[in-house]
């Protein structure tokens, strides 16, 4: 399952729904910068780490070798979850995954102050030094923990460089590993301990049974370190191909791939946005939609939903559907629109260009369809669908290419509709 935008889709309800069908959920890229929000019975849960079949009894949550962890997070959420009465003795965690630290975070708020105007608006989270310290072979993976003595060798080595940066190229204090070892040996690792796993063999072993394994993309495709709108990006490929490198399965285990598009699009933090609205319908989507970060609390940038970005999404991520959430936001406008093309420097295009100049100037061409005005959050099968919202989705699939196969109507895990 993946996120077609820029993040924000609502993926995490449709994981939760999807869930009950399979015995494992795997996460597989980001870490803690991501939040997805349940809604079971009226209670609302919100997720960062932790993947979303945490809430099933009969589901293995699996944090992949391709997430970055934050072992104080981690800890933090298994103890709020266990406090409200989840049971997290099945949650899992890959000894491959790289561990996230405080001067990752320090150094990811430095960065983007440094980058003054022209910062990424990242989450802060440390996402993109614990990746670059993996990618320079400095990075500490979660097996490190079990074995003290290269626990403390590799925090010091790591921090030789990081300290380095944070004294002389940031003029900040430097770091005792020593002192942060003790903290993450003494806090986190008796919990989180108990979870490490080889998720490699956890994985393959469930699917020689025969089970089924969702793969719970985190961000979304705009936001892929390679295929996104670098550098507007995140650290890590959340695009489905991330699915094999993050949990370690080849591409013919995947049998199906699902997108989640959101009626309308949001992004948080700067990057293009072809169908940007400034005026009062975006402010009523972010108002009606409750369109603030999860974690960050940040107002989410909007737009009417772009079909040459889904388009392109459908191609990077093999989609066999699309899912579609709250499309109840919609409910109350008079027309809605969507983007079908673009017109860049007089010409209509079709497909996302690669050069992302003209992605900036690229000027959005629109379909408008009549507005249903009807509630959608107590309807419940196609057929009770109002015929514009029916069109307006039928026209979704047609631009996207792939069908539809889901629609959310709501937060709550009943308010969804089934296409057959
Ligand atoms: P980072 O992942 O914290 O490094 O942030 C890089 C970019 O990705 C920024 O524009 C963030 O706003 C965006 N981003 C990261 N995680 C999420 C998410 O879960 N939802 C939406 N945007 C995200």
């Amino acid at each position: 399952m993946v996120g077609t935008q820029w993040g924000d889709e609502g993926k995490g309800k449709f994981t939760d729904l999807l869930a009950g069908d399979a015995s494992m959920v795997v996460r597989y890229q980001g870490g803690h910068n991501a939040g997805h929000t349940l809604v079971v019975d009226g209670e609302s849960f919100a997720l960062q780490l932790v993947p979303s079949g945490v809430l099933y009894p009969h589901v293995t949550p699996l944090i992949g070798n391709g997430v970055v962890v934050d072992p104080f997070v981690f800890l933090a959420e298994m103890t709020m979850l266990s406090e409200r009465g989840v049971d997290t003795t099945r949650v899992k965690v890959s000894g491959n995954a790289h561990l996230i630290l405080p001067y990752h975070q320090q150094l990811d708020a430095l960065h983007e102050r440094h980058l003054g105007a022209a910062r990424l608006g990242t989450t802060k989270r440390g996402i993109g030094p614990a990746y670059a310290d993996k990618s320079m072979r400095l990075g500490i993976r979660v097996q490190d923990m079990l074995d003290e003595k290269i626990f403390r060798e590799k925090l010091r080595s790591a921090l030789g460089h990081a300290n380095k940066v944070l004294t002389k190229v940031f003029n900040r204090l430097p770091i005792d590993p020593d002192g942060l070892a003790d903290r993450v040996l003494e806090e986190c690792l008796p919990r989180i301990q108990l979870c490490i796993v080889d998720s490699v063999d956890e994985i393959h072993n469930a699917l020689e049974r025969g089970e089924q394994v969702l793969f719970e993309g985190a961000q979304a495709t705009f936001l892929d370190l390679d295929h996104g709108t670098y550098p507007f990006v995140t650290s890590s490929n959340p695009t489905a191909g991330g699915a094999c490198t993050g949990a370690g399965i080849g591409p013919r285990h995947v049998d199906r791939v699902i997108g989640i598009a959101k009626a309308y699009v949001t992004r948080v933090g700067a990057g293009p946005f072809p169908t940007e609205l400034f005026d009062e319908v975006g402010d009523h989507l972010v108002d009606v939609g409750r369109e603030y970060g999860t974690n960050t609390g940040r107002r989410r940038r909007p737009g009417w939903l772009d079909t040459v970005m889904l388009r392109h999404a459908v191609r990077l991520n093999s989609l066999t559907d699309v899912a579609i959430t709250k499309l109840d936001i919609l409910d109350q406008l008079d027309t809605v629109k969507l983007c079908t093309a673009y017109r860049i420097d007089g010409e209509e295009v079709r497909t996302l260009p690669y050069h992302q100049s003209l992605i900036h100037r690229a000027e959005p061409l629109y379909t408008e369809l009549p507005g249903w005005k009807k509630d959608l959050s107590t309807v419940r099968s196609v057929e009770d669908l109002p015929a514009n919202a029916r069109t307006f989705l039928d026209v979704v699939a047609e631009q996207a290419g792939v069908p539809i196969s889901l629609v959310s109507t709501g937060p709550g895990r009943k308010q969804y509709l089934e296409f057959s």
